[in-house]
């Protein structure tokens, strides 16, 4: 059996229920492991023997029940399955999903699970046109479940409309697309690569308690480094203090101030593409204090600056030991290409991505970025996005340099 084909197939209460044997008898003759979960109502038109004996697998039915959790909780039941799929949905299980109520094993599952979802209505066709049913729909819709019809035709009670649920073989076939590009989407692009990014502010210390910093949120760096762990590669993230929680699958290595911040980007091995997305200060308190700096009759303390290392600029210049490919930010406040043209050229990177960080675009520390992406050969000006969209669109470039 193909492991990463299994379906948990949630039946809710409808006349459609039946339909479900024929969709569990074709989604088996193509592969797919079916599990099935059903709702008290559904056992009005269906048995859970039939399903039981079609699925070759026990029937879970009850959130109670000590035997089912003793072989396998709800959370489990959800997260074991690749794909959740509810045939049929009735308006009573939308509105649960919608409103994220779990007081049976089937809304249970759907609101623990992290998998893609997606559900075939049948219903009366009043009932699918009802305001409530249609709210509910167009929340499921935005949270991503894919929703496979109705269809209109003729209903068990005798109406005609939109509510019918689409056939076992349609469903199958959405099924089967799912799972192809699933597949292609996984293609391992920068398998093998080993990628460093910073993120996040510095904060140099004045003494052991106070410090100098910036209004960097790390959200651009930290989502880079996910976007490009997602895409296979090996991430190893130094980030400055932020209030993000550490990417899933990357190597974090916390610093807080600049000079950190190089020596960990020089100890942890060499790296085909480093993408510097940190704030880094520019200047550190030479003076800085071992212990805390107290109050004198009104004296105020004079700080002494020291420069800091330019971290970009050091590792573009490490000769042997220079990623193959470099790529910076330049944070401006006006002349924003001009500027950052000349920093791309001065700091010995391939590629800098500039953005304008003047007060009115709310960049700093804000959810969206317009970038300049400047590379040897010119300068692409992209729409204003996420940050998140930002980094998908980097690691495409990333990508296309790797694999042509
Ligand atoms: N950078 C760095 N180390 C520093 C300063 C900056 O690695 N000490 C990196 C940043 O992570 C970014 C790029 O250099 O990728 C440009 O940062 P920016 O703040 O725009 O430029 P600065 O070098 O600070 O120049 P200026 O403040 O004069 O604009």
């Amino acid at each position: 059996m193909n492991k990463t084909r299994k379906i948990l197939l949630i039946v809710s209460g409808g006349i459609a229920a039946y339909k479900t044997l024929s969709l569990i008898r074709l989604l088996r003759e193509n592969e797919f492991q079916v599990r099935v979960v059903m709702t008290k109502a559904a056992e009005q038109f269906v048995t859970p023997l039939s399903l039981a004996s079609l699925s070759e697998d026990k029937v879970y039915t009850d959130l109670f029940s000590l035997t089912d959790e003793a072989e396998m909780g709800h959370i489990q039941l959800s997260r074991d399955a690749d794909l959740l799929l509810v045939v049929p949905a009735s308006a009573d299980l939308m509105s649960k999903m919608a409103n994220g109520m779990c007081n049976d094993l089937a809304s249970t599952v759907l609101l623990a699970t992290d998998k893609p979802v997606m559900i075939a209505p049948a219903m009366n066709v009043r009932m699918w046109h009802h305001p409530a049913t249609q709210d509910n729909f167009a929340k499921l819709k935005s949270r991503d479940v894919k929703v496979i019809g109705p269809v209109e035709g003729v209903m068990a009670c005798g109406e005609y409309g939109l509510g019918r649920m689409v056939e076992p073989e349609e469903i199958l076939e959405v099924v089967k697309t799912h799972f192809e590009e699933v597949a292609n989407s996984k293609q391992p692009l920068l398998i093998g690569r080993k990628v460093l990014v910073t993120s996040g502010p510095t904060h140099e210390p004045i003494d052991p308690v106070r410090y100098i910093a910036n209004r960097s949120s790390g959200r651009q760096g930290h989502a880079i480094a996910t976007a490009l762990q997602k895409a296979g590669a090996e991430v190893t993230l130094v980030s400055g203090p932020t209030r993000l929680a550490d990417p899933v699958g990357v190597k974090v290595i916390h610093v807080e101030s600049a000079c950190a911040m190089l020596d960990a980007c020089q100890e942890n091995g060499r790296f085909d593409v480093a993408v510097f997305a940190a704030a880094v200060a520019d200047w550190r308190v030479k003076n800085a204090g071992a212990q805390k700096t107290k109050k004198e009759n009104g004296k105020l303390p004079v700080l002494e600056f020291a420069e800091n290392p330019d971290i970009l600029k050091t590792v573009s210049n490490a000769g042997n030991d220079r990623p193959e490919l470099v790529v910076g930010f330049a944070a401006e406040t006006e002349n924003v290409v001009e500027y950052a043209s000349a920093k791309r050229i001065r700091k010995s990177c391939d590629w800098i991505l500039a953005n304008d960080v003047s007060p009115e675009t709310g960049t700093f520390g804000g959810e969206k970025n317009s970038i300049h992406f400047i590379h040897s050969a010119g300068v692409e000006s992209w729409e204003e996005m996420s940050k998140q969209a930002v980094a998908e669109r980097l690691v495409e470039k990333v990508v296309a340099y790797f694999n042509g």
